[in-house]
Parts: C-alpha cells; sequence; structure tokens
C-alpha cells in the first residue's frame, strides 16, 4: 500500500532497503514516529501498534481507520471545487480552510482538510510560527493540466484499501511521546523508528504546532533516544533506526550494527547519506 499524507521525511523511496533488514519473525510490530508510514504500509504486519506525537496526523490515521467514507465524500467534494477555480481562487480556498483548521473540534472533517492542506500547500509545511498558515500553492499546481494526486480515483480506492487493513488487522493508533510508547514493547516484537533528525533541526524542519523548542533540543533528543534504546536492548526487543549521518550519532550508538544508506534531500536538493542502526545481526 502507497502512502496517502504528504509529510517531511517520508521514508517511500527507501521502504525496500530498510524492510530488507527487519528480521523474520516479528510479533507487534510497533512504529513509533510513524509519520506517513511508508515502511509501515509496505510490511502489513498483522500486529501493530502506530504512533507520532502530532495530534493532527493522528487523527487522520484514526479517520482513515474508523470514517473512511466520510472522508472520500469531502476528498471528492473539495476536489470538485478546486478545479474549478483559478489560481487565486485556490489559494483563497486553501487560506480559508487553513485558517479555521485549528479551530475546528478533532474529527474526520478536520483530519481530511488537514490532509487535504498538507497536499496543496508549497512543500507540504502548513506551519509558520507555531501556527497553521497557508503560505501559497504546491508548485506543481502552477501547471494548468496537473492533476492533483487526491482528485484521483485510485487515491480513494487507496484509502479504502488502507481502511480495511487497518480494521482487518490486530492494532493500536496511539498519539503520545515516544518513550511511552516503547514502554509497551516486549521480547518478540520489533521496533522501527525514523525520528526526526539532529542535523534537520538546523533547517528549521518542523513537524507540529506548539513545539516548545526545549522539547526538541538536539542533543538533549540523541542522548534521550540512546537512553531508550539500551532500555529495549535489556528487555532483548529488537529495534532498527534510521538516523542522520553526523559524528555524534556514529559516536553514541558505535556499539550497535550500523550501515549506510544513499538518500536525496528534496528540499536541499542534495544528495546525502543517512545511518541505518539496529541492535541485531
Ligand atoms: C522523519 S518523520 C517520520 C517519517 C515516516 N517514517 C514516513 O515515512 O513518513 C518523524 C516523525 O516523528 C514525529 N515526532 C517528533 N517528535 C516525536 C516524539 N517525541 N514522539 C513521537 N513522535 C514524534 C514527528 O511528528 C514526525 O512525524
Amino acid at each position: 500500500m502507497k502512502t496517502f499524507i504528504k509529510w517531511f521525511g517520508n521514508k517511500s523511496r527507501y521502504k525496500h532497503i530498510i524492510t530488507h533488514l527487519f528480521p523474520t519473525d516479528i510479533d507487534t510490530y510497533i512504529e513509533p514516529f510513524i509519520g506517513s508510514g511508508a515502511v509501515f504500509l509496505e510490511t502489513q504486519p498483522q500486529k501493530w501498534i502506530i504512533n507520532d506525537v502530532n495530534t493532527d496526523l493522528m487523527h487522520v490515521w484514526t479517520s482513515v481507520q474508523k470514517s473512511v467514507h466520510t472522508m472520500a465524500k469531502i476528498i471528492i467534494s473539495f476536489s470538485k471545487t478546486f478545479l474549478s477555480l483559478d489560481k487565486p481562487g485556490q489559494l483563497v480556498l486553501c487560506r480559508s480552510i487553513t485558517n479555521k483548521l485549528s479551530k475546528m473540534r478533532y474529527g474526520p472533517t478536520r483530519a481530511t482538510y488537514f490532509l487535504l492542506m498538507k497536499y496543496c500547500v508549497y512543500l507540504g509545511s502548513l506551519i509558520k510560527n507555531n501556527k497553521y498558515y497557508f503560505r501559497g500553492l504546491e508548485l506543481n499546481f502552477t501547471n494548468s493540466k496537473y492533476i492533483p494526486f487526491f482528485s484521483k480515483p485510485i487515491y480513494i480506492e487507496n484509502l479504502k484499501q488502507l481502511s480495511k487493513f487497518l480494521n482487518t488487522t490486530s492494532g493500536q493508533i496511539l498519539n503520545q511521546d515516544y518513550v511511552d510508547v516503547l514502554k509497551l514493547a516486549k521480547q518478540g516484537d520489533f521496533v522501527f523508528m525514523d525520528p526526526p533528525y539532529i542535523e534537520e533541526h538546523q533547517y528549521d524542519f518542523v513537524y507540529n504546532v506548539n513545539v516548545n523548542e526545549n522539547e526538541t533540543n538536539c542533543s538533549s533528543f540523541i542522548n534521550d533516544l540512546l537512553k531508550e534504546c539500551k532500555k529495549l536492548d535489556k528487555r532483548k526487543v529488537k529495534w532498527l533506526m534510521t538516523q542522520a549521518d553526523t559524528p555524534t550519532v556514529r559516536k553514541l550508538f558505535a556499539k550497535y550494527d550500523m550501515t549506510e544508506m544513499k538518500v536525496y534531500r528534496a528540499a536541499r536538493k542534495v544528495y546525502t547519506t543517512e545511518l541505518v542502526i539496529k541492535n541485531y545481526k
């Protein structure tokens, strides 16, 4: 299954490399930094726990599970209106929806508009000065022949397929700090982690509104992460993590199995390497 939301750090391009390194025998699959879930959707585990600290994002996942038909109706209606407008009209529509987003009650309607605005906004970034803000239209929309992904029938089909998967397997959708989610892991489970990278904080890589800068302080985040990984080691839980390739990461995680993975950073238009770190051979 394909990802259904535009998200910073989406691992779709690398999901085959990553899943190839997973253990073969997994009880519950746990992904505490799920984002758009590229690796989860590739793995399709029968037992799973997915989590992210972003509340709007996790309402999207819950809405796909519980209210996919409501979501489909909103997406079809929005697409019809959006495609009938000229560029200035599309911008006004998206600005007005985005301005209302944070005042809407959590539920399938807010979740669907959040999902749609992530697709429509320039670079997929809806946040400015800690608030939702629609900075401009996604560049592709300047081409009048461009058909947005969300307005294609295949997109709705994909959502319905995902909803079926979420409802016919055994799982939990959580919205907590990753530390609390890792406490649920026991021997036999497997944890895949794709956390925010320390290097990316330097590039204002913002996932959430109302984030206290100290909470995501680079060095404390990576040190805490290492501490939590060690707790998993003690409980004999296998884990694999992707990380920025920095001297700090290499030093802190030196005792673990480490391989390099070549990646493309679309925002900066450069190739770089990331590290794949795991606590098993
Ligand atoms: C690199 S992204 C994950 C991308 C994902 N692998 C994908 O394919 O889309 C990192 C995610 O971690 C989440 N996050 C940041 N701090 C967190 C925390 N303390 N606990 C849980 N999730 C957190 C962010 O909201 C973001 O969605």
